[in-house]
Protein backbone atom coordinates (compact mmCIF):
# COMPACT_ATOMS: atom_id res chain seq x y z
CA UNK A 1 0.00 0.00 0.00
CA UNK A 2 1.73 3.28 -1.08
CA UNK A 3 1.81 5.82 1.96
CA UNK A 4 -0.74 8.43 0.77
CA UNK A 5 -3.41 5.84 0.79
CA UNK A 6 -2.50 5.43 4.59
CA UNK A 7 -5.06 7.04 6.79
CA UNK A 8 -2.44 8.56 9.10
CA UNK A 9 -0.61 10.02 6.57
CA UNK A 10 -3.35 11.36 4.86
CA UNK A 11 -3.96 13.08 8.92
CA UNK A 12 0.05 14.14 8.76
CA UNK A 13 -0.36 15.79 5.98
CA UNK A 14 -3.91 17.45 6.40
CA UNK A 15 -3.29 21.44 5.39
CA UNK A 16 -3.86 24.11 8.27
CA UNK A 17 -6.14 26.99 7.53
CA UNK A 18 -5.91 29.54 10.32
CA UNK A 19 -7.76 32.66 10.13
CA UNK A 20 -7.50 33.92 13.73
CA UNK A 21 -5.95 37.27 12.39
CA UNK A 22 -9.04 37.39 9.65
CA UNK A 23 -11.61 38.24 12.64
CA UNK A 24 -12.39 41.21 14.73
CA UNK A 25 -11.41 39.71 17.65
CA UNK A 26 -7.52 39.48 16.66
CA UNK A 27 -7.66 43.05 14.10
CA UNK A 28 -10.13 44.72 15.40
CA UNK A 29 -12.47 47.17 13.98
CA UNK A 30 -11.17 46.22 10.39
CA UNK A 31 -12.00 42.58 10.97
CA UNK A 32 -14.62 40.29 10.68
CA UNK A 33 -16.86 39.28 13.42
CA UNK A 34 -18.53 35.92 13.86
CA UNK A 35 -22.40 38.03 13.52
CA UNK A 36 -20.96 39.02 10.21
CA UNK A 37 -20.75 35.55 9.08
CA UNK A 38 -24.20 34.59 10.70
CA UNK A 39 -25.95 37.20 8.90
CA UNK A 40 -25.16 35.93 5.55
CA UNK A 41 -25.89 32.12 6.63
CA UNK A 42 -28.60 32.24 3.96
CA UNK A 43 -26.35 33.02 1.40
CA UNK A 44 -24.04 30.15 2.56
CA UNK A 45 -26.75 27.81 2.77
CA UNK A 46 -27.75 28.93 -0.84
CA UNK A 47 -23.84 28.63 -2.30
CA UNK A 48 -23.90 25.08 -0.42
CA UNK A 49 -26.86 23.72 -2.58
CA UNK A 50 -25.86 24.97 -5.62
CA UNK A 51 -22.41 23.78 -5.26
CA UNK A 52 -24.11 20.40 -4.64
CA UNK A 53 -26.75 20.28 -6.95
CA UNK A 54 -23.85 21.42 -10.30
CA UNK A 55 -21.54 18.60 -9.18
CA UNK A 56 -24.68 16.61 -9.37
CA UNK A 57 -25.65 17.75 -12.45
CA UNK A 58 -22.03 17.44 -14.12
CA UNK A 59 -21.37 21.26 -14.32
CA UNK A 60 -18.38 21.01 -12.08
CA UNK A 61 -17.02 17.65 -13.87
CA UNK A 62 -13.27 19.26 -12.76
CA UNK A 63 -14.27 17.83 -8.84
CA UNK A 64 -14.37 14.39 -10.28
CA UNK A 65 -11.04 14.37 -11.18
CA UNK A 66 -9.15 12.65 -8.36
CA UNK A 67 -11.71 9.57 -8.95
CA UNK A 68 -12.05 8.88 -12.92
CA UNK A 69 -8.89 8.65 -14.50
CA UNK A 70 -7.18 5.45 -14.07
CA UNK A 71 -7.40 4.59 -17.38
CA UNK A 72 -6.25 7.84 -18.51
CA UNK A 73 -3.22 7.54 -16.02
CA UNK A 74 -2.38 4.06 -17.13
CA UNK A 75 -1.81 5.91 -20.95
CA UNK A 76 -0.08 8.75 -19.20
CA UNK A 77 2.45 6.65 -17.63
CA UNK A 78 2.93 4.25 -20.29
CA UNK A 79 3.46 7.19 -23.18
CA UNK A 80 5.94 8.65 -20.56
CA UNK A 81 8.09 5.64 -20.13
CA UNK A 82 8.29 4.83 -24.02
CA UNK A 83 8.73 8.69 -24.80
CA UNK A 84 11.32 9.12 -21.64
CA UNK A 85 14.46 8.00 -23.57
CA UNK A 86 13.76 9.18 -26.78
CA UNK A 87 13.63 13.40 -26.30
CA UNK A 88 16.17 15.46 -23.74
CA UNK A 89 13.37 18.04 -23.60
CA UNK A 90 9.63 18.45 -23.10
CA UNK A 91 8.35 21.66 -24.28
CA UNK A 92 4.76 22.88 -23.05
CA UNK A 93 2.90 25.24 -25.26
CA UNK A 94 0.31 26.59 -23.64
CA UNK A 95 -1.01 29.87 -22.03
CA UNK A 96 -3.00 30.68 -18.87
CA UNK A 97 -4.84 27.84 -17.18
CA UNK A 98 -2.60 25.37 -20.08
CA UNK A 99 0.65 26.49 -18.41
CA UNK A 100 0.33 28.13 -14.81
CA UNK A 101 -0.59 24.43 -13.42
CA UNK A 102 2.23 22.57 -14.94
CA UNK A 103 5.07 25.87 -13.67
CA UNK A 104 3.51 25.66 -10.17
CA UNK A 105 3.76 22.25 -10.00
CA UNK A 106 7.37 21.72 -11.35
CA UNK A 107 8.56 24.66 -9.27
CA UNK A 108 7.34 23.33 -6.26
CA UNK A 109 7.78 19.40 -6.73
CA UNK A 110 11.10 19.10 -8.51
CA UNK A 111 14.65 20.25 -7.90
CA UNK A 112 14.22 23.87 -8.18
CA UNK A 113 17.39 23.83 -10.35
CA UNK A 114 16.14 20.75 -11.86
CA UNK A 115 17.05 21.77 -15.64
CA UNK A 116 20.45 21.93 -14.56
CA UNK A 117 20.96 18.84 -13.15
CA UNK A 118 22.99 15.91 -14.86
CA UNK A 119 20.12 13.58 -16.67
CA UNK A 120 20.71 10.49 -14.00
CA UNK A 121 20.03 13.02 -11.20
CA UNK A 122 16.41 13.81 -13.20
CA UNK A 123 15.81 10.55 -13.04
CA UNK A 124 16.40 10.35 -16.32
CA UNK A 125 13.55 12.55 -17.19
CA UNK A 126 13.88 15.07 -20.01
CA UNK A 127 14.69 18.75 -19.16
CA UNK A 128 11.30 20.34 -18.27
CA UNK A 129 9.98 23.91 -20.45
CA UNK A 130 7.43 25.98 -20.92
CA UNK A 131 6.55 28.60 -24.15
CA UNK A 132 3.40 30.59 -22.81
CA UNK A 133 4.00 33.58 -24.66
CA UNK A 134 4.24 34.84 -28.34
CA UNK A 135 7.50 37.12 -27.03
CA UNK A 136 9.43 36.62 -30.39
CA UNK A 137 12.59 36.14 -28.12
CA UNK A 138 11.57 33.89 -26.06
CA UNK A 139 10.90 30.97 -28.50
CA UNK A 140 14.03 31.89 -30.69
CA UNK A 141 16.34 31.76 -27.54
CA UNK A 142 14.64 28.42 -26.36
CA UNK A 143 15.71 26.94 -30.00
CA UNK A 144 19.48 27.69 -28.98
CA UNK A 145 19.03 25.28 -25.83
CA UNK A 146 16.70 22.55 -27.13
CA UNK A 147 17.31 21.34 -29.96
CA UNK A 148 14.11 20.63 -31.78
CA UNK A 149 15.18 16.89 -32.94
CA UNK A 150 15.60 16.05 -29.39
CA UNK A 151 12.29 17.87 -28.16
CA UNK A 152 8.98 16.65 -27.20
CA UNK A 153 6.17 19.37 -27.78
CA UNK A 154 3.22 19.04 -25.82
CA UNK A 155 0.79 21.42 -27.49
CA UNK A 156 -2.40 21.99 -24.85
CA UNK A 157 -4.98 24.32 -25.95
CA UNK A 158 -8.73 23.33 -24.56
CA UNK A 159 -10.24 25.41 -27.44
CA UNK A 160 -7.41 24.42 -29.53
CA UNK A 161 -8.44 27.79 -31.53
CA UNK A 162 -5.97 30.24 -28.73
CA UNK A 163 -3.67 32.26 -31.39
CA UNK A 164 -0.61 32.37 -29.23
CA UNK A 165 -0.65 28.45 -28.53
CA UNK A 166 -1.87 28.03 -32.21
CA UNK A 167 0.94 30.19 -33.42
CA UNK A 168 3.74 28.43 -31.90
CA UNK A 169 2.82 24.79 -32.84
CA UNK A 170 2.35 26.04 -36.16
CA UNK A 171 6.35 27.45 -36.21
CA UNK A 172 7.49 24.22 -34.53
CA UNK A 173 5.30 21.95 -36.91
CA UNK A 174 7.33 23.56 -39.86
CA UNK A 175 10.42 23.73 -38.37
CA UNK A 176 9.98 20.04 -37.29
CA UNK A 177 9.01 18.33 -41.02
CA UNK A 178 11.63 20.85 -42.21
CA UNK A 179 14.22 19.08 -40.19
CA UNK A 180 13.03 15.89 -39.76
CA UNK A 181 10.04 14.94 -42.67
CA UNK A 182 6.27 14.65 -41.96
CA UNK A 183 6.73 10.95 -40.56
CA UNK A 184 9.52 11.29 -37.70
CA UNK A 185 7.64 15.03 -36.59
CA UNK A 186 4.59 12.89 -35.47
CA UNK A 187 6.98 11.30 -32.71
CA UNK A 188 8.10 14.75 -31.09
CA UNK A 189 4.20 16.35 -30.90
CA UNK A 190 1.60 15.33 -28.10
CA UNK A 191 -1.50 17.41 -27.67
CA UNK A 192 -4.01 17.91 -24.61
CA UNK A 193 -7.42 18.98 -25.91
CA UNK A 194 -10.99 18.50 -26.40
CA UNK A 195 -12.55 15.39 -27.22
CA UNK A 196 -14.66 16.53 -30.06
CA UNK A 197 -14.31 20.60 -30.11
CA UNK A 198 -11.53 22.92 -31.91
CA UNK A 199 -8.95 22.31 -34.57
CA UNK A 200 -7.48 20.93 -31.93
CA UNK A 201 -8.85 17.33 -32.94
CA UNK A 202 -9.09 17.24 -36.18
CA UNK A 203 -5.43 18.03 -36.80
CA UNK A 204 -4.41 15.40 -34.30
CA UNK A 205 -6.35 12.95 -36.48
CA UNK A 206 -4.82 14.08 -39.37
CA UNK A 207 -1.45 14.04 -38.76
CA UNK A 208 -1.54 11.18 -36.45
CA UNK A 209 -0.45 12.83 -33.26
CA UNK A 210 -0.63 11.23 -29.92
CA UNK A 211 -3.23 13.15 -27.91
CA UNK A 212 -4.84 13.40 -24.50
CA UNK A 213 -8.17 14.38 -23.57
CA UNK A 214 -9.76 17.84 -21.42
CA UNK A 215 -13.04 16.41 -20.36
CA UNK A 216 -15.88 18.39 -20.89
CA UNK A 217 -16.83 20.31 -17.57
CA UNK A 218 -13.28 21.64 -16.94
CA UNK A 219 -11.71 24.50 -18.16
CA UNK A 220 -8.73 25.68 -18.65
CA UNK A 221 -8.00 27.24 -15.47
CA UNK A 222 -9.58 24.14 -13.68
CA UNK A 223 -7.49 22.03 -15.58
CA UNK A 224 -4.31 20.80 -13.82
CA UNK A 225 -5.47 17.58 -12.25
CA UNK A 226 -6.39 16.23 -15.86
CA UNK A 227 -3.61 15.43 -18.33
CA UNK A 228 -2.84 19.07 -19.20
CA UNK A 229 -0.92 18.82 -15.97
CA UNK A 230 -0.55 14.99 -15.48
CA UNK A 231 1.57 14.56 -18.42
CA UNK A 232 3.97 17.05 -17.64
CA UNK A 233 4.27 15.66 -14.15
CA UNK A 234 4.67 12.03 -15.44
CA UNK A 235 7.27 13.61 -18.08
CA UNK A 236 9.23 14.74 -15.04
CA UNK A 237 8.82 11.47 -12.93
CA UNK A 238 6.41 13.06 -10.44
CA UNK A 239 3.68 11.00 -8.84
CA UNK A 240 0.37 11.61 -10.72
CA UNK A 241 -1.78 9.55 -8.43
CA UNK A 242 -0.05 11.38 -4.90
CA UNK A 243 -1.24 14.62 -6.40
CA UNK A 244 -4.63 12.88 -7.22
CA UNK A 245 -5.11 11.28 -3.40
CA UNK A 246 -4.04 14.80 -2.24
CA UNK A 247 -7.36 16.53 -4.27
CA UNK A 248 -9.86 13.85 -3.35
CA UNK A 249 -7.97 14.12 0.67
CA UNK A 250 -9.56 17.76 0.35
CA UNK A 251 -12.70 16.97 -1.28
CA UNK A 252 -13.62 15.36 1.55
CA UNK A 253 -12.55 17.68 3.82
CA UNK A 254 -14.12 19.97 1.69
CA UNK A 255 -17.64 18.46 2.04
CA UNK A 256 -18.32 19.11 5.76
CA UNK A 257 -21.41 20.98 6.49
CA UNK A 258 -20.26 22.89 9.37
CA UNK A 259 -18.66 25.80 7.62
CA UNK A 260 -16.28 26.33 10.43
CA UNK A 261 -14.44 22.86 9.47
CA UNK A 262 -14.55 23.69 5.50
CA UNK A 263 -11.68 25.24 4.66
CA UNK A 264 -12.67 25.76 0.85
CA UNK A 265 -15.93 27.41 1.94
CA UNK A 266 -14.31 29.10 5.03
CA UNK A 267 -11.87 30.36 2.67
CA UNK A 268 -14.68 32.46 -0.08
CA UNK A 269 -16.69 33.39 3.11
CA UNK A 270 -13.83 35.34 4.65
CA UNK A 271 -12.52 36.57 1.09
CA UNK A 272 -16.21 37.37 0.08
CA UNK A 273 -16.86 39.43 3.43
CA UNK A 274 -13.45 41.32 2.99
CA UNK A 275 -15.11 42.50 -0.41
CA UNK A 276 -18.39 43.55 0.57
CA UNK A 277 -15.98 45.42 3.31
CA UNK A 278 -14.04 47.05 0.31
CA UNK A 279 -10.87 44.83 0.59
CA UNK A 280 -10.63 44.10 -3.30
CA UNK A 281 -7.14 43.09 -2.80
CA UNK A 282 -6.27 39.58 -1.83
CA UNK A 283 -2.43 38.99 -1.75
CA UNK A 284 -0.69 35.51 -1.84
CA UNK A 285 2.70 34.92 -0.13
CA UNK A 286 4.07 31.88 -0.03
CA UNK A 287 7.02 31.59 2.77
CA UNK A 288 8.44 28.67 0.67
CA UNK A 289 10.64 29.56 -2.89
CA UNK A 290 8.62 26.09 -3.82
CA UNK A 291 5.27 27.83 -3.83
CA UNK A 292 6.04 31.04 -5.67
CA UNK A 293 4.61 30.13 -8.74
CA UNK A 294 1.31 28.94 -6.94
CA UNK A 295 0.79 32.58 -6.61
CA UNK A 296 0.98 33.05 -10.77
CA UNK A 297 -1.94 29.89 -10.75
CA UNK A 298 -4.18 31.08 -8.34
CA UNK A 299 -4.24 34.61 -9.37
CA UNK A 300 -5.08 33.64 -12.74
CA UNK A 301 -8.05 31.15 -10.73
CA UNK A 302 -8.89 34.02 -8.72
CA UNK A 303 -8.99 37.26 -11.18
CA UNK A 304 -10.68 35.21 -13.92
CA UNK A 305 -13.26 33.21 -12.52
CA UNK A 306 -14.26 35.99 -9.64
CA UNK A 307 -13.80 39.54 -11.89
CA UNK A 308 -17.00 39.79 -13.41
CA UNK A 309 -19.57 42.80 -14.89
CA UNK A 310 -22.61 40.64 -14.54
CA UNK A 311 -24.39 38.67 -12.01
CA UNK A 312 -26.25 35.69 -12.94
CA UNK A 313 -29.68 37.66 -13.50
CA UNK A 314 -27.76 39.99 -15.41
CA UNK A 315 -27.40 43.01 -12.97
CA UNK A 316 -23.93 44.96 -13.09
CA UNK A 317 -22.00 44.83 -10.47
CA UNK A 318 -18.18 44.42 -11.52
CA UNK A 319 -17.33 42.48 -8.68
CA UNK A 320 -13.87 40.56 -8.31
CA UNK A 321 -10.57 41.08 -6.30
CA UNK A 322 -7.23 41.69 -7.56
CA UNK A 323 -4.69 39.11 -6.69
CA UNK A 324 -1.36 40.21 -5.86
CA UNK A 325 1.75 38.00 -5.73
CA UNK A 326 4.65 38.39 -3.16
CA UNK A 327 7.15 36.20 -1.53
CA UNK A 328 8.17 35.36 1.79
CA UNK A 329 10.39 36.65 3.18
CA UNK A 330 11.78 38.20 -0.16
CA UNK A 331 9.21 40.62 0.08
CA UNK A 332 9.52 41.65 3.51
CA UNK A 333 11.87 43.87 1.77
CA UNK A 334 10.00 44.90 -0.91
CA UNK A 335 5.81 44.98 -0.04
CA UNK A 336 5.18 44.55 3.59
CA UNK A 337 5.80 48.16 4.17
CA UNK A 338 2.79 48.92 2.54
CA UNK A 339 0.32 45.94 3.58
CA UNK A 340 1.46 46.97 7.44
CA UNK A 341 0.80 50.70 6.90
CA UNK A 342 -0.85 51.48 3.47
CA UNK A 343 -4.96 51.13 3.07
CA UNK A 344 -6.79 48.83 4.95
CA UNK A 345 -7.80 47.36 1.06
CA UNK A 346 -6.53 44.22 1.54
CA UNK A 347 -6.63 40.77 2.60
CA UNK A 348 -3.02 39.32 3.15
CA UNK A 349 -2.39 34.76 2.76
CA UNK A 350 0.41 33.24 3.92
CA UNK A 351 1.16 29.73 2.56
CA UNK A 352 3.32 28.50 5.20
CA UNK A 353 5.69 25.18 4.97
CA UNK A 354 6.21 22.92 8.30
CA UNK A 355 8.57 20.75 6.92
CA UNK A 356 11.30 21.56 4.44
CA UNK A 357 12.98 19.01 1.96
CA UNK A 358 16.41 20.35 3.22
CA UNK A 359 18.00 22.01 6.20
CA UNK A 360 20.66 24.47 6.38
CA UNK A 361 22.45 25.64 9.68
CA UNK A 362 24.23 29.30 10.50
CA UNK A 363 27.62 28.51 11.80
CA UNK A 364 28.31 30.05 15.29
CA UNK A 365 30.88 32.75 14.14
CA UNK A 366 31.21 36.71 14.64
CA UNK A 367 29.72 35.95 18.44
CA UNK A 368 31.68 39.13 19.47
CA UNK A 369 29.62 41.17 17.15
CA UNK A 370 26.13 40.67 18.86
CA UNK A 371 23.66 42.09 15.97
CA UNK A 372 25.24 39.39 14.16
CA UNK A 373 26.02 36.23 16.66
CA UNK A 374 22.61 36.19 17.39
CA UNK A 375 22.34 33.86 14.13
CA UNK A 376 24.85 31.77 15.01
CA UNK A 377 23.33 27.98 15.34
CA UNK A 378 19.91 28.81 13.83
CA UNK A 379 18.66 26.85 10.96
CA UNK A 380 17.04 28.88 7.64
CA UNK A 381 14.00 27.23 8.78
CA UNK A 382 14.03 28.94 11.64
CA UNK A 383 14.63 32.45 10.65
CA UNK A 384 12.52 31.85 7.79
CA UNK A 385 9.43 30.56 9.86
CA UNK A 386 10.57 33.47 12.58
CA UNK A 387 10.22 35.93 10.35
CA UNK A 388 6.90 34.74 8.57
CA UNK A 389 5.53 34.66 11.94
CA UNK A 390 6.54 38.08 12.76
CA UNK A 391 5.27 38.93 9.70
CA UNK A 392 2.03 37.52 10.64
CA UNK A 393 2.24 39.38 13.91
CA UNK A 394 3.07 42.90 12.99
CA UNK A 395 -0.19 42.88 10.23
CA UNK A 396 -2.54 41.70 13.35
CA UNK A 397 -0.91 44.38 15.19
CA UNK A 398 -1.52 46.75 12.53
CA UNK A 399 -5.43 45.63 11.98
CA UNK A 400 -4.87 44.26 9.00
CA UNK A 401 -6.80 40.87 7.74
CA UNK A 402 -3.92 38.19 7.46
CA UNK A 403 -4.45 34.43 7.35
CA UNK A 404 -2.30 31.50 7.19
CA UNK A 405 -2.19 27.95 4.73
CA UNK A 406 0.41 25.74 6.01
CA UNK A 407 1.54 22.19 4.35
CA UNK A 408 3.12 20.10 6.67
CA UNK A 409 5.73 19.22 3.73
CA UNK A 410 6.03 20.06 -0.16
CA UNK A 411 5.03 17.08 -1.82
CA UNK A 412 2.55 16.26 -4.44
CA UNK A 413 -0.25 14.79 -2.01
CA UNK A 414 -0.43 18.39 -0.07
CA UNK A 415 0.27 20.04 -3.68
CA UNK A 416 -3.11 18.27 -4.78
CA UNK A 417 -4.86 19.63 -1.66
CA UNK A 418 -3.67 23.10 -2.14
CA UNK A 419 -4.73 23.20 -5.33
CA UNK A 420 -8.08 21.47 -5.15
CA UNK A 421 -8.81 23.37 -2.30
CA UNK A 422 -8.42 27.14 -4.02
CA UNK A 423 -10.57 25.56 -6.58
CA UNK A 424 -13.49 24.67 -4.41
CA UNK A 425 -13.16 27.98 -2.91
CA UNK A 426 -13.58 30.48 -5.98
CA UNK A 427 -16.08 28.01 -6.65
CA UNK A 428 -17.83 28.33 -3.27
CA UNK A 429 -16.70 32.13 -3.73
CA UNK A 430 -18.46 32.42 -6.80
CA UNK A 431 -21.88 31.46 -5.73
CA UNK A 432 -21.69 33.73 -2.94
CA UNK A 433 -20.94 36.54 -5.20
CA UNK A 434 -24.00 34.97 -7.25
CA UNK A 435 -21.56 35.04 -10.70
CA UNK A 436 -20.68 32.58 -12.83
CA UNK A 437 -16.98 31.74 -12.00
CA UNK A 438 -16.29 29.82 -15.08
CA UNK A 439 -16.69 32.24 -18.06
CA UNK A 440 -13.96 34.61 -18.58
CA UNK A 441 -16.50 37.02 -21.45
CA UNK A 442 -14.09 39.94 -20.09
CA UNK A 443 -11.19 38.32 -22.31
CA UNK A 444 -13.19 38.37 -25.01
CA UNK A 445 -12.72 41.60 -26.37
CA UNK A 446 -9.13 41.83 -26.27
CA UNK A 447 -9.27 38.31 -28.10
CA UNK A 448 -11.51 39.24 -30.83
CA UNK A 449 -9.88 42.94 -31.22
CA UNK A 450 -6.93 40.46 -32.47
CA UNK A 451 -8.54 38.80 -34.92
CA UNK A 452 -10.14 41.47 -36.47
CA UNK A 453 -6.99 43.50 -37.03
CA UNK A 454 -5.38 40.68 -38.07
CA UNK A 455 -8.55 40.22 -40.78
CA UNK A 456 -9.64 36.88 -39.53
CA UNK A 457 -12.93 35.82 -41.33
CA UNK A 458 -15.92 36.43 -39.59
CA UNK A 459 -14.25 39.56 -37.96
CA UNK A 460 -15.24 42.49 -40.53
CA UNK A 461 -17.77 44.04 -38.40
CA UNK A 462 -15.48 44.03 -35.75
CA UNK A 463 -12.54 45.55 -37.84
CA UNK A 464 -14.83 48.40 -39.19
CA UNK A 465 -15.63 49.34 -35.18
CA UNK A 466 -11.47 49.44 -34.63
CA UNK A 467 -10.72 51.03 -37.89
CA UNK A 468 -13.57 54.19 -36.54
CA UNK A 469 -11.64 54.25 -33.36
CA UNK A 470 -10.97 57.95 -32.03
CA UNK A 471 -7.54 59.10 -32.87
CA UNK A 472 -4.65 59.44 -30.44
CA UNK A 473 -4.46 62.95 -29.01
CA UNK A 474 -0.65 63.71 -29.92
CA UNK A 475 -0.78 66.30 -26.44
CA UNK A 476 -1.29 62.87 -24.15
CA UNK A 477 1.94 60.94 -25.96
CA UNK A 478 5.07 62.50 -24.27
O1 LIG B 1 -8.97 29.48 -17.79
C1 LIG B 1 -9.17 29.63 -18.97
O2 LIG B 1 -10.17 29.18 -19.55
C2 LIG B 1 -8.14 30.33 -19.86
O3 LIG B 1 -7.12 30.92 -19.12
C3 LIG B 1 -7.52 29.35 -20.83
O4 LIG B 1 -6.85 28.34 -20.13
C4 LIG B 1 -6.55 30.03 -21.78
O5 LIG B 1 -7.18 31.11 -22.41
C5 LIG B 1 -6.07 29.06 -22.83
O6 LIG B 1 -7.14 28.50 -23.50
P1 LIG B 1 -7.01 27.18 -24.34
O7 LIG B 1 -6.68 26.06 -23.42
O8 LIG B 1 -8.34 27.01 -24.98
O9 LIG B 1 -5.92 27.41 -25.34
Amino acid sequence: MSNYTDPSFKQNMKLRMNFNNMMAQFVGAKGITEEEIAAITDKIEAAEKAMIEKRARGEMFWRELPYIQEEVIEDILAYAAEMKDQVENFVVLGIGGSALGPIATQQALNHPFYNELPREKRGGWPRFYVADNVDPERLVYLFDICDPAKTLFNVVSKSGGTSETMSQFMIIKELLEEKLGKEETCKHIVCTTDAVKGNLRPICEQEGYKSFIIPNGVGGRFSELCPVGLLPMAMTGLDVREILAGAAYMDELCQNEDTFKNPGYMYAILSYIAMQQGKNIQVMMPYADSLKFMSDWFAQLWAESLGKQFDNDGKVVNVGQTPVKALGVTDQHSQVQLYAEGPYDKMIVFLGVDKFRQEITIPKIYGEIPSLGFLGGATHTQLLQTEQMATEYALMKAGKMNMTITLPEVNAFTLGELMYFFEIATAFAGELLNINAFDQPGVEGGKNATYAMFGRPGYEEKKAELDARPAQDPRFII
